[in-house]
């Protein structure tokens, strides 16, 4: 496969945010679908795109919002990613995917969501992504047993990063979506910014060469 990575350069992290943003609007109005589906990051890298999101999108009642991924942790934790998505969209007309956190089995949960999605989504249409220093993705980080899992589209992972257990999208379910967005901002997203684009082994890299074309966004000059 002829992979392409197009690479959007803006001056600083808000104008970064608000490219993807209105790509992702525009893409929306395009596909003029009655439900639309975004898959959602953690961290902190997007928040700043999902405010824009929430005040710009023109009925947020055809967005379906899912969960990248999250630390296996409960809703109210201070480190999940569900709490931070429905800090901002819980309040909207969204639909939102919850993953829903046991504390029995990762595994268990990880099955469960894969279930949800598959039943709730007939098309991943856009999925945005934060890149870790080490060049993770999603919970797909580097060494780890999810990297190298090809048959399921959402997974547990032994991470011991922030937390022991994370559940996963993995490169099947995002090399699969119809746009996939990488937000890679700051001074210390740099160096992994400049191995991405140098053809790198990060997991980042193993999306994109599973993918036809990836948009990348930033606000550093390589
Ligand atoms: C998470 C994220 C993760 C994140 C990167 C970048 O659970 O932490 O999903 O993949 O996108 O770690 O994080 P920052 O945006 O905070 O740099």
């Amino acid at each position: 496969m002829s992979e392409s990575i197009i690479v959007y350069k803006a001056n600083n992290h808000l104008e970064a945010s608000s490219c993807l943003s209105n790509l992702i609007i525009e893409d929306i109005k395009s596909a003029n679908k009655n439900c639309y589906s975004i898959g959602l990051s953690g961290g902190n890298t997007p928040k700043v795109t999902y405010s824009m999101l929430k005040n710009d999108i023109e009925d947020l009642s055809k967005i379906l919002f899912w969960t990248v991924d999250e630390r296996w942790v409960p809703i109210d934790n201070e480190n999940s990613n569900q709490n931070l998505i429905n800090s901002f969209f819980s309040t909207s007309d969204a639909q939102i995917l919850n993953v829903e956190f046991t504390n029995t089995s990762a595994d268990e949960d990880a099955q469960a969501y894969s279930k949800k999605l598959q039943d709730s989504i007939s098309e991943f249409d856009t999925v945005i992504l934060g890149v870790g220093e080490d060049g993770h993705i999603a919970s797909l980080f580097p060494g780890t047993k999810a990297i190298q899992n090809k048959d399921d589209l959402y997974v547990s992972n032994e991470v011991n990063i922030v937390t022991q257990w994370r559940v996963t999208a993995t490169h099947k379910l995002l090399a699969s979506a119809k746009n996939v967005y990488l937000l890679v901002t700051g001074e210390n997203k740099k160096a992994i910014l400049k191995t991405i684009l140098d053809n790198g082994t990060t997991p980042a890299n193993e999306l994109i060469k599973n993918r036809k074309e990836t948009i990348l966004i930033t606000d550093q000059s390589i």
